[in-house]
């Protein structure tokens, strides 16, 4: 009989570094899999000739990913028995989209470089691209996010923000993140693309803080082309611009909110319902290349939120790899005597 004991201790993603903001760089994939940024780009664009939506609803899964624990693909992970994961939590159900996008870059990152490029960091790389491709502004993104090992539903019900948040909400929220005024809104201007259900206006329209009426602050003839899309009691999936220009990343949206045409209560309480919001969006509506810079810093800024918790690279976004393939198996042999 051996004097020793052999252990055979399978530790779950040991080769998971702990994800910290530091571990981000620039070019952090130029060694091993120097084609990621442009086989990613490739399918956001070939997704967008195809369905112009889709790029603003790539580029949305971005803000839902990290101010739910970080960016970390938590919001990629389908639910299983045992945990209910962040795609139906209450902002997500029936709203996000365009998942398969990201699975189509997954499948052919994991031909060219399997198991390199987390999810994560695709999410990161579609939203840049997204923007740029739809007249944006472009901007160099740090990579090297794990994917997480599970998903909250709770945490995302909890901190996703209303379509009827306020504008003292929203501060308050975006604080909690260390992102400033100025990130909320140039942030918010990535409504300038995309759409949203009846159902995030409805209130709105017809109720709004249950006074029975609707919000003053809009415009009598955008209202009523709202009433028409959007009746009492209508089907609340059916959708509406979120701005003029919806196909474009373009400052139209500050341009609308100022006009009293913005679509959800969200983004017209930026311009009225608070002072230094307010402000803002009358500088990004007279002046896109402010809007642009403050944009990207604040998407930079978005990015870099962490979890400080293990992940993993996955090989299929919407689940964990399991233990097996997942490459990630230490073996450690202990000595009986130690034990002892
Ligand atoms: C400031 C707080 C925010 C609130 C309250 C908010 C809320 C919403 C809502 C309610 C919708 C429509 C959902 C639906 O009706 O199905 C929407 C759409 C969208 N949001 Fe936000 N959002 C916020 C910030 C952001 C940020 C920071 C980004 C990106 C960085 C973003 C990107 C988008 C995009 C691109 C769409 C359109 C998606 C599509 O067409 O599929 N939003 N947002
Ligand atoms: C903003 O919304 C919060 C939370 O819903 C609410 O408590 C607060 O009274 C609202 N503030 C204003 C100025 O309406
Ligand atoms: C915000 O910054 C403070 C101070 O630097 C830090 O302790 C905190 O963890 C940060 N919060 C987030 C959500 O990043
Ligand atoms: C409007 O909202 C208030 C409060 O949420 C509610 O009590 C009232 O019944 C609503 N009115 C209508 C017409 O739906
Ligand atoms: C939208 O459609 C989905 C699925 O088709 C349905 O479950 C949901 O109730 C609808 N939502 C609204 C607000 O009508």
């Amino acid at each position: 009989m051996s004097q020793f004991l052999v252990l055979l201790v399978a530790v779950l993603a040991v080769d998971a570094a702990m994800a910290s903001a530091s571990r981000l760089q620039y070019g952090y994939y130029s060694q091993t899999c120097p084609q990621a940024e442009k086989i990613v780009r490739d399918v956001i664009g070939r997704n967008r000739m195809r369905e112009p939506r889709s790029a603003a609803s790539v580029m949305r899964l971005q803000f839902h990913d990290c101010f739910v624990n970080g960016c970390d693909a938590s919001l990629l992970l389908d639910d299983t028995p045992n945990m209910l994961g962040e795609k139906l939590a209450l902002s997500n159900i029936n709203s996000l989209r365009s998942y398969q996008v990201i699975d189509e870059a997954k499948e052919e990152l994991e031909l060219a470089c399997p198991s390199v490029v987390s999810c994560a960091d695709i999410l990161i790389m579609a939203a840049r691209d997204a923007v740029e491709l739809s007249g944006g502004p472009c901007w160099e993104v740090k990579l090297g996010r794990l994917d997480s090992l599970t998903a909250s539903q709770e945490d995302s019900n909890r901190i996703m923000p209303s379509p009827r948040a306020n504008a003292t909400y929203l501060i308050d929220l975006f604080k909690s993140f260390n992102l400033s005024i100025t990130d909320l809104v140039a942030l918010s201007g990535s409504h300038s693309i995309g759409q949203a259900r009846c159902f995030s206006i409805v209130f709105r329209l017809y109720n709004q803080s249950g006074t029975g009426r609707p919000d003053p602050n809009m415009d009598p003839t955008y209202r009523k082309k709202l009433d028409h899309l959007c009746p009492l009691s209508g089907d609340g999936n059916v959708t509406g611009d979120l701005d003029a220009t919806p196909r474009v990343f373009d400052n139209q949206y500050f341009k609308d909110l100022v006009n009293l045409r913005g679509f959800l209560n969200s983004d017209q309480t930026l311009f009225s319902g608070n002072a230094l919001t307010g402000e803002l969006v009358r500088r990004f509506s007279r002046d896109q290349q402010a809007f642009f810079s403050a944009f990207v810093e604040g998407m930079v800024k978005l990015g870099d939120l962490q979890s400080g918790q293990p992940g993993e690279v996955r090989k299929n976004c919407r689940v964990v790899n399991k233990p097996a393939e997942s490459g990630s198996y230490q073996v450690w042999v202990l000595n009986d005597k130690r034990m002892k």
